[in-house]
């Protein structure tokens, strides 16, 4: 199959794509498209055969379910039930935008998409290509990021280009994601409701609408349990070359003078001396400190890189994707990572690290 790649217009949407787009899925096609979060991996959410295409193109395991994403209130009831009051005021405060709630599913959503399970993930994106097409296309659009299993989600139409070519019918290239991070996953079906994935919508921002909150215990720290959602029990993402997040135990995470964690990971890169090539992930404040520490090594092989500046966490999240991409290109044999402070949007930036590193942390 060849991918068609086109260029979507972010804001204005050209009517012609959108309705072209909105046929493959209508056709039981697939569609990768731009969201606020990372780009999604579309086909219709109410076709078994699609979903089953969804995760042969992807080559993830079929218990993982899809999320459903809709572009109006209306469309709801269709695929979830006993939409509680609380998720309702969710939905006002923070839809369209990088929340997804679980909810008790209705039969119309097939068994494929929910991965077996009888609740079901819904989401409605805050990006109006995204909205467009699934108001065209006329059913709720499935969609997992757009990646290979086993990549970091893309946050760029390369991205997804470089893991799906020849593997869809089309591909929507709405310039670079907003956010970086997949959504927010909020499960109603309980109370109260409980974070499975931590995303732009924070703990804080949640309890400000519904009061308490819970978190997923799996998911937090360096734990052993069993996480409720099926796609955080899998090592999402391991770059090629073993990631180490060296992380600073005393309060100052926010504070790059005298970091005692780049200084550690300046200890352990040299340590290893000049044979091995070795990445490190650091942060616009601490590029300079390496420059200085590493100079004689770096001819042999320290490949230094921000992933953004620590008064931008936002500028953090949105980066990281591509960064942990870039040293699966470069071949290095060993990755340090600075650490970040582990609350608000830190909270899904170390999420998503911590996984990519096993949970490997080095604390000083
Ligand atoms: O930002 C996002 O959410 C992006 C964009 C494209 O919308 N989508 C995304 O989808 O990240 P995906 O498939 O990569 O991640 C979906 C996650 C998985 O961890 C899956 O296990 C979980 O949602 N999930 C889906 N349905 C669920 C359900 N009924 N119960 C528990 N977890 C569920
Ligand atoms: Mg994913």
């Amino acid at each position: 199959m060849e991918t068609q790649i086109c260029q979507v217009d972010a804001k204005y949407p050209q009517p012609e794509l959108i309705a072209q787009a909105a046929q493959i899925i209508r056709g039981g096609g697939l569609v990768a498209f731009p969201t606020e979060t990372v780009y999604g991996l579309g086909g219709n959410a109410l076709a078994e055969s699609a979903s089953a295409k969804i995760y042969a193109a992807k080559g993830r395991p079929s218990d993982n379910p899809l999320i459903v994403h809709i572009a109006d209130l209306e469309t709801l009831p269709l695929v979830a039930a006993r939409i509680s009051e609380k998720a309702s005021r969710l939905m006002d405060a923070f839809w369209p935008g990088p929340l997804t709630l679980i909810f008790e599913k209705t039969p119309a959503v097939p068994y494929t998409t929910t991965g077996g399970l009888d609740t079901v993930a819904v989401r409605m994106p805050a990006h109006e290509a995204a909205l467009q097409l699934i108001r065209a296309a006329g059913v709720p659009v499935a969609a997992p990021s757009a990646n290979a299993s086993g990549r970091p989600s893309p946050t760029c139409a390369a991205h997804v280009a470089t893991d799906l070519s020849g593997r869809i019918d089309l591909l929507l290239d709405g310039g670079s994601a907003d956010i970086g991070v997949e959504s927010t996953i909020v499960d109603m079906t309980v109370e109260p409701p409980m974070i499975l994935r931590p995303g732009y919508i924070t703990e804080e921002m949640l309890r400000e609408i519904i009061g308490a909150v819970s978190v997923d215990p799996a998911i937090q720290g360096e734990s052993t349990l069993r996480p409720k959602a099926p796609g955080m029990r899998y090592r999402h993402y391991a770059p090629k070359a073993p990631l180490t997040i060296v992380e600073e135990e005393r309060a100052s995470a926010h504070d790059a003078e005298g970091n005692a964690a780049v200084m550690k990971i300046c200890a352990l890169a040299a340590e290893l001396g000049t044979d091995k090539r070795i990445g490190i992930i650091g942060t616009d404040e601490s590029l300079a400190y390496y420059r200085a520490y590493g100079a004689p090594e770096q001819e042999a092989g320290w490949i230094v890189k921000s992933v953004g500046s620590r008064s931008d966490e936002a500028g953090i999240a949105r980066n990281l994707y591509r960064v942990l991409r870039e040293f699966d290109e470069e071949t290095v044999d060993v990755i340090f990572s600075e650490s970040f402070a582990r609350d608000h949007l830190g909270q899904a930036i170390m999420n998503r690290l911590s996984k990519a590193a096993g949970q490997h942390v080095i604390k000083v």
